[in-house]
């Protein structure tokens, strides 16, 4: 089974929009989803300076905006089923 990557930005208007908090809920994923996914950082996506929607996160690749802790998870559990 193949593992979804997730990129979370920390970069300074993603950080403090709630990148902070989505790199808490990486770090508490439960064993069977954490084995399935490579995490990284980034110190910016690129996308922040636009007037865009951070945080910002990219699932394999694709770019998510506005990403909340509670989208993150089912961002994550969506692309784990589509995966299989
Ligand atoms: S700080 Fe996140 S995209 Fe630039």
């Amino acid at each position: 089974m193949g593992k979804i990557e997730v990129k979370i930005c920390m970069g300074t208007m993603c950080y403090v929009m709630g990148g902070a908090e989505l790199k808490a809920v990486v770090d508490t994923l439960p064993p069977e989803i954490r084995d399935r996914v490579e995490i990284s950082y980034s110190p910016c996506l690129g996308t922040c300076n636009n007037g865009g929607e951070p945080p910002y996160v990219k699932i394999n690749d694709r770019l998510v905006a506005r990403v909340s802790k509670t989208s993150l998870l089912q961002i994550i559990k969506e692309e784990l089923y589509n995966a299989v």
